[in-house]
């Protein structure tokens, strides 16, 4: 059981049932009383709560905004609020302070990771920059602050492509870390100086080639929508290839593309290569479309730490608080700040 003692705040008996374990906050309900505390100290602190599209249902149920890692950021960028709640992982919190250096940034556990961020260090940049002098750096925005700082353009999964076609043609391009965005943006733009960093989301590589041939087979009629960090992108190209699917019926998207697409398709059935938590935010945009994912065991246990509880906790007790070095935010904000302002950035929710 946890003790809140923080004064200003008076812990109501529902934080007092907060139970922490390595495996996150728990014990508490998504009910009335729940919902009720939280819009409470929300009020009382004069914060936003952000939510990623893979959130559990009753965070994004209860988030001033729900949408994907660009379209979030740039509501951190412009928010009146005084505190964020980034409900996402630590990176995307890192990137909320970067963007918002004066505001309180929290994250309800900072324990959320992200393995794709940790593929990458600054050490390791530092030493494959040094072996391509003059060399453009984009990185995904799923890396650290430190990584960041040594990046000269940002991006996310929405604006990749426009990034890596803003940069003049006969300048060479580091990219980093996803392997598979990496491939597909290479792909998309046709850039042959273009030099990808091994890295993967160990969620989405799971979802790989055999799974989605074997759902596409068994529903001819559906369309896919599939995040370019996953495993299967390739392969969903390849399926198109071999004229298996047409390829105005494969979509390859951002969680916050994917949600635009469901608003617009046609289809009765779609096919979701990503994260599964994204399904709840589409089925809620397009409830008569079926959405099935195509590996449902895709679960992010980062995204998942963000429980009601650690929710909770985390407006109780105004933790866990995200810092960033303020040198290190200085020159990570160059390149975040190039992300906020190139490319389209799906709506999001509420
Ligand atoms: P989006 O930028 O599409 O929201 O994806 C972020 C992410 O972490 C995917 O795993
Ligand atoms: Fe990171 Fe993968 Fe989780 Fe996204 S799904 S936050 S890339 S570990």
């Amino acid at each position: 059981m946890t003790t809140l003692t923080e004064t200003g705040v008076q812990a109501g008996r529902l934080a007092d049932r907060i139970v922490n374990s390595p495996a996150g906050y728990s014990g508490i309900e998504p009910d009335q009383e729940w919902v009720a505390e939280i819009l409470r100290l929300k009020k009382q602190r004069n914060a936003t709560i952000l939510a990623h599209n893979y959130q559990l249902p009753p965070i994004q149920d209860i988030a001033d905004h729900v949408g994907d890692s660009l379209g979030l950021a740039r509501i951190a960028a412009e928010t009146d609020a005084d505190t964020i709640v980034f409900c996402g992982v630590h990176f995307m919190a890192e990137t909320a302070k970067i963007l918002s250096p004066d505001k309180t940034v929290l994250i309800p556990d900072a324990r959320a990771g992200c393995s794709l961020a940790d593929s990458i260090t600054a050490e390791d940049l530092q030493a494959w920059r040094d072996d391509h002098p003059g060399a453009v750096v984009v990185s995904y925005v799923n890396t650290t602050a430190a990584v960041k700082a040594l990046t000269d353009y940002c991006c996310t999964s929405s604006n990749a492509v426009d990034v890596v076609n803003a940069i003049e043609p006969d300048r060479e391009v580091l990219f980093l870390p996803d392997q598979f965005l990496g491939q597909h943006v290479a792909r998309v733009t046709g850039r042959k100086n273009m030099h990808i960093w091994a890295g993967e989301c160990h969620v989405h590589a799971a979802i790989n080639g055999d799974d989605l041939e074997e759902k596409a087979r068994a529903n001819p009629d559906a369309e896919l929508f599939v995040h370019p960090e996953c495993g299967c992108a390739t392969s969903a190209l390849y399926l198109v290839g071999e004229g298996h699917f047409p390829e105005e019926r494969v979509k390859i998207l951002s969680t916050g593309g994917m949600l635009e697409e469901a608003r617009r398709t046609q289809a009765q059935k779609v096919l979701v290569a990503t994260e599964v938590g994204m399904i709840y935010q589409l089925q809620k945009v397009a409830p008569q479309v079926d959405f099935e994912a195509v590996n449902a065991k895709a679960a992010c246990k980062y995204m998942k730490m963000i429980t009601p509880a650690a929710l909770l906790r985390s407006l109780t007790e105004n933790a866990d608080e995200v810092h960033v070095d303020p040198e290190t935010a200085r020159l990570a904000a160059r390149s975040v700040q190039r992300m906020v302002s190139i490319g389209h950035s799906a709506p999001v929710s509420k």
